[in-house]
C-alpha cells in the first residue's frame, strides 16, 4: 500500500487498515508517514521479541507517542511509565498479582460475581434488552474493586469512578487519530478528558488518605500501597500512590469487560463453539454455583477466551521509542523515531494464522496444538512490562463466563460482528445489546 494511501485509510479505520498493511508487507517493518511523525509498525514476532525483550532498555515507553502522553496525563508517573518510579511501583505491586496469591482470590470473587448476575434475572425474566458491556463492567467492578480496596469504597463510587473512566479512554480518540498535533493546541474531547480526570482524583483522594491514616493489614492494593516503603525505608508519596491507583484502576476494569463485550456477537457467529462451551460449562458447573475446584475441567472456556484475546486484544497498540539507533527486521530504525507494535494486526496476520485468521477458532489454542512463536499471540504484550494482571483476568474472565452461561441463554438484537472504534482500548463501534432467558436445567428426556 502506497504510504500516500495509508493516513487517509488510519484515520478512516485504523484497526482494518493495521491488519492490512500487516499482510501486505508480509510482516516486514515498515514506515508511515503520518503528518510530523512518521512512526514504524512492527508485527513480526521475532521483531516484537527484539522490542519488548531483548533490547527493551532501548525501547522504552516514550512520553512523544499520543497514547502515553494521553496516559501520562491521567496517570503521571508510575507503574505505567517507566524508570525508576515504574521500577518502585512494580516492586510494590507485582506480588499482589502472583499467580499463587491471584488463586487464593477465587471464591470470594465467585461470591461477587454471582451476586451481581444475580441482578440480571429480573431483566431476564421481563424480556428487557440489556446492553452487555454495561452490565459487564457492573460485574467487573464487583469483583475487582474488592481485590483492590477490600471494603473501603461501595460498588456505586465504583460505577462513578467507571463512567469517568469512559470518558477517558473515549476523550482520547481525536489525539490517537491526530498523533502530530501538540498538546497546547485544544482538540475535541480534551475538557472532557480533564474534567473526567479531576472526578477521579474528588473519589479516590479522600479513600487515599483515609488508608495512609490507617493502613491495617489488609492485602488489597490500596493498603499495601499505603505501607510500601522505599528501600531506604520511606514511604511512598502521596502523588506516587494515587498515580498507582488510578493506574491500575483503569487498566483493570477497561480492559476487562471491553474483551468480555467481544464475546457474545463471536460466539453468535460461531454456533459450534457456542454449543461447545455451553455443553463444558452444563456438565461442570450444573446450575451452579462456580468453584474454585471446577477450574481446571474448564478447558474449553479458557481455549476460548484465549482466541477472544487473539481476535480482540484490548491493547491493541503499543507505542515505543527507539533511544537509541537499531536495526528491527533488517531496517535501520534512527535514534528517537517511535515503533509502533499492534497485538491485533500480529494476531490477525495470514503468514501466522493462515486464511483462516479472522474466524473466531479456539481449537488453535487446543492442548497439543503446534508450538508457534511466543510473541504471534501476546494480548498481554511480554518483557519488563508484561501485564500484571493476566492471571487475574483469566480467572474473572472464567468465573464471569462460567456464571452467566450456567444461568441465561442470550439472544443478540443484531448479530453481525461490530466494527471497531478507535479508543484506548479495543471498543466496538457500538453497543452490544441482547435479551436474556433463562437456562433450562435438566431437559426431560420423552
Ligand atoms: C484482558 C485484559 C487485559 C489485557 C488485554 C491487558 C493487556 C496489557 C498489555 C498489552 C500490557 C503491556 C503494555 C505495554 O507493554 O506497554 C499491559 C500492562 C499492564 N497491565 Fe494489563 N491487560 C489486561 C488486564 C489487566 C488487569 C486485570 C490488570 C490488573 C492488575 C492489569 C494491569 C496491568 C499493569 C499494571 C500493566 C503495566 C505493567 C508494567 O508496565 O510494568 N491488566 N496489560
Amino acid at each position: 500500500m502506497p504510504a500516500r494511501q495509508a493516513l487517509p485509510r488510519l484515520i478512516r479505520d485504523a484497526h482494518r487498515t493495521l491488519v492490512d498493511i500487516a499482510n501486505w508487507s508480509g510482516g516486514d517493518v515498515v514506515r508511515v508517514g503520518l503528518g510530523v511523525s512518521s512512526p514504524y509498525l512492527v508485527f513480526r514476532p521475532e521483531d516484537v521479541q527484539q522490542v519488548l525483550q531483548e533490547k527493551a532498555a532501548i525501547y522504552p515507553r516514550g512520553d512523544d507517542t499520543a497514547l502515553w502522553r494521553s496516559v501520562r496525563r491521567l496517570v503521571g508517573d508510575g507503574i505505567l511509565a517507566e524508570g525508576d518510579s515504574w521500577e518502585a511501583s512494580r516492586r510494590t505491586l507485582g506480588p499482589l498479582f502472583r499467580t499463587t496469591r491471584v488463586s487464593t482470590l477465587v471464591d470470594t470473587m465467585a461470591h461477587a460475581i454471582a451476586t451481581s448476575v444475580d441482578g440480571l434475572e429480573v431483566l431476564a425474566a421481563r424480556g428487557t434488552p440489556i446492553d452487555i458491556g454495561a452490565e459487564l463492567s457492573r460485574i467487573v467492578s464487583s469483583a475487582i474493586m474488592r481485590v483492590f480496596f477490600a471494603d473501603r469504597i461501595s460498588i456505586d463510587t465504583a460505577l462513578r469512578i467507571m463512567a469517568a473512566q469512559e470518558v477517558i479512554v473515549t476523550s482520547m480518540a481525536p489525539r490517537l487519530l491526530a498523533p502530530a498535533v501538540p498538546w497546547w493546541i485544544p482538540m475535541p474531547g480534551d475538557r472532557r478528558f480533564h474534567k473526567a480526570v479531576r472526578t477521579i482524583d474528588d473519589i479516590l483522594l479522600p479513600v487515599l488518605r483515609a488508608a495512609i491514616e490507617r493502613p491495617g493489614d489488609g492485602d488489597d492494593v490500596l493498603s499495601t500501597l499505603a505501607r510500601a516503603r522505599t528501600p531506604e525505608g520511606h514511604r511512598l508519596s502521596e502523588q506516587q500512590m494515587r498515580d498507582d491507583l488510578v493506574s491500575m484502576v483503569a487498566v483493570t476494569t477497561e480492559t476487562s469487560y471491553v474483551v468480555l463485550t467481544w464475546l457474545w456477537p463471536a460466539l453468535a457467529n460461531a454456533p459450534r463453539v457456542a454449543e461447545r462451551l455451553y455443553a463444558e460449562i452444563d456438565h461442570v458447573i450444573g446450575a451452579g454455583p462456580v468453584r474454585a475446584e471446577h477450574f481446571p475441567d474448564l478447558t474449553y472456556t479458557r481455549m476460548v477466551l484465549d482466541e477472544l484475546l487473539r481476535l480482540y486484544p484490548a491493547g491493541w497498540i503499543l507505542p515505543r521509542r527507539a533511544a537509541t539507533e537499531d536495526v528491527l527486521g533488517g531496517v535501520k530504525i534512527a535514534a528517537g523515531t517511535n515503533v509502533i507494535l499492534s497485538p491485533y494486526a500480529t494476531h490477525r496476520m495470514s503468514a501466522l494464522w493462515g486464511p483462516t485468521a479472522e474466524t473466531f477458532d479456539p481449537e488453535r489454542f487446543a492442548p497439543g496444538h503446534e508450538p508457534r512463536h511466543r510473541y504471534a499471540h501476546y494480548p498481554f504484550g511480554g518483557g519488563k512490562h508484561r501485564c500484571l494482571g493476566e492471571h487475574l483476568f483469566m480467572l474473572e474472565a472464567v468465573l464471569i463466563v462460567a456464571t452467566f452461561l450456567s444461568r441465561f441463554r442470550f439472544h443478540l438484537t443484531d448479530t453481525a460482528i461490530p466494527g471497531t472504534r478507535v479508543a484506548a482500548s479495543l471498543r466496538p463501534s457500538r453497543p452490544v445489546e441482547m435479551t436474556l432467558t433463562r437456562r433450562t436445567k435438566h431437559p426431560v428426556l420423552r
